[in-house]
């Protein structure tokens, strides 16, 4: 199964890859606005704790799974339970990534049509709610969202048709370390408006009464979407590093960088977000809405800087779409590759024809589509809630209950201590084996039922 197999280069472009995948626009959009309003400095305390003590234990069963096999998904539980009902975890971790790289495309796409507009006209609102109806009225119209999820979807496959070292490795190193340079550009430029302070006392004020266990669930939840957990993404990757590497050191890497990028986008929205003197939010309408009108308000000042700095905050969104929405091609094209025998190309192509349909259907559920609800939601919401509420944390569950109490102990420490080799892992591994067989499942269970229940 490694004979003809492709690897990373090295820790380098695997870190690069995973974090590639894991900042996305849940980093830019989610994290600054939770921070704000669930506590500030005391919220990054309880989201770095939730990060440590629950998302690199299932990052890592996620990444043991993949780096033990050097298989995707499906194969990869195949080999490690021969004949079991734990194909169908292999099977369904196909599918999740696909459903949500279907609307993740759209969003994608949606950040593309805002990137085409700051190139050409730029944005020039007089106020929030003209700027809110432009948007309505896009992404409700069916062709430009369609031609754009088109173009990034088209995108994702070039990379991905590229191959491992020459498509996705590649342009992870050449993406993610112009991401960081420019998000700290963008924030040096925010933190030097007039009013910025408002916005950095909101971030950084800690409020330990807003700690509720429903907060803390939220953290929880956030980790576990900001890391692309329980889908196969980080399992798919793994299965790409070489057997020598240390994947405890990847993984901290990873969630190091995950973290970092999005304190840095917080820094970068929320005061220019204050500055402009406007309520701060979540979601698609913090992208679209507040920082159109906060580029119109800056361009009513200085017009010049106003429209760089549109483009360079557009470009940043795009591309952090762009490498996560990749991982989840990818292990769709493992799975084809690896298990139907196609070629990368062939597996590429099918991969595109089944999430643009998907794709293009969450797309119209805005405009002409709308009427057409699943359990009470468009297409589009319930795609999100099917895969952010349920497949993701109904997948972690899994991996961890398959490597915490399923695999061999002596395999799960051979692959955490790089063979005995690193006398750090060593000494952590009683802790992780505790962490994953104990605290993680029943912390996916609390954050699964608080989805269901909130
Ligand atoms: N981690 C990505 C983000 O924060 O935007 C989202 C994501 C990517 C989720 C890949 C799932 C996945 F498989």
């Amino acid at each position: 199964m490694t004979g003809k197999r492709e690897h990373f280069g090295g820790r380098t472009a695997a870190i690069l890859a995973l974090a590639g995948s894991a900042i996305g626009l849940g980093n830019i959009w989610r994290f600054p606005y939770m921070v704000g309003q669930t506590g500030g400095a005391a919220f990054i305390i309880i989201y770095l704790l939730a990060c440590l003590f629950l998302s690199v234990p299932i990052f890592l069963a996620e990444a043991i799974i993949g780096h033990r096999t050097h298989a995707g998904t499906f194969g990869a539980l195949e080999q490690l339970a021969p004949g079991t009902k734990w194909k169908w975890l292999g099977l369904l971790t196909v599918f999740s990534p696909l459903i949500i790289l279907s609307y993740y495309s759209v969003v994608g796409g949606w950040s593309i049509g805002y990137l085409f507009q700051s190139l050409t006209e730029g944005f020039h609102a007089s106020d929030i709610g003209t700027v809110s109806s432009a948007y309505a009225k896009f992404i409700s119209s069916p062709g430009r969202p369609l031609l754009f999820h088109t173009v990034f979807l088209l995108g994702c496959a070039v990379i991905v048709s590229a191959g491992v070292k020459s498509g996705i490795e590649k342009f992870n190193k050449i993406t993610m370390p112009l991401l960081f340079a420019l998000i700290v550009l963008i924030m040096t430029y925010s933190l030097s408006l007039p009013g910025a302070k408002e916005g950095v006392a909101y971030l950084v004020k800690p409020d330990f009464s807003k700690i509720t266990p429903s907060a803390v669930a939220a953290a929880m939840g956030q980790s576990f979407f900001s890391l692309s957990l329980g889908v196969g993404t980080i399992l798919t990757y793994a299965s790409y590093i070489r057997r020598e590497e240390n994947i405890l050191a990847t993984g901290l890497g990873t969630v190091g960088f995950d973290l970092l990028f999005a304190l840095i986008a917080g820094f970068a929205i929320m005061p220019a977000v204050f500055a402009a003197g406007i309520e701060p939010g979540a979601g698609p309408g913090l992208i679209f809405e507040t920082l159109p009108y906060i580029f119109a308000k800056m361009g009513a000042a200085v017009p010049w800087v106003s429209a760089v700095v549109a483009v360079l905050f557009f470009f940043t969104i795009v591309f952090a779409a762009f490498t996560s929405a990749i991982s989840m091609y990818e292990v769709g094209v493992a799975y084809l590759v690896e298990q139907r025998k196609l070629s990368r190309h062939k597996a590429t192509v099918l991969i595109f024809v089944g999430t643009w349909i998907l794709g293009a259907l969450c797309s119209l559920s805005f405009g002409p589509l709308a009427q057409t609800k699943l359990f009470g939601l468009s297409i589009f919401s319930f795609c999100d809630m099917l895969t952010s509420n349920f497949l993701m944390t109904f997948g972690g569950l899994l991996f961890v209950l398959f490597v915490g109490w399923k695999m061999d102990k002596a395999v799960v420490r051979d692959e955490f201590t790089v063979g005995g080799t690193s006398r750090f892992n060593c000494a952590v591994f009683d802790a992780f084996w505790f962490l994953l067989r104990y605290v993680a499942p029943v912390a996916i269970v609390v954050i699964f039922f608080t989805n269901f229940f909130a």
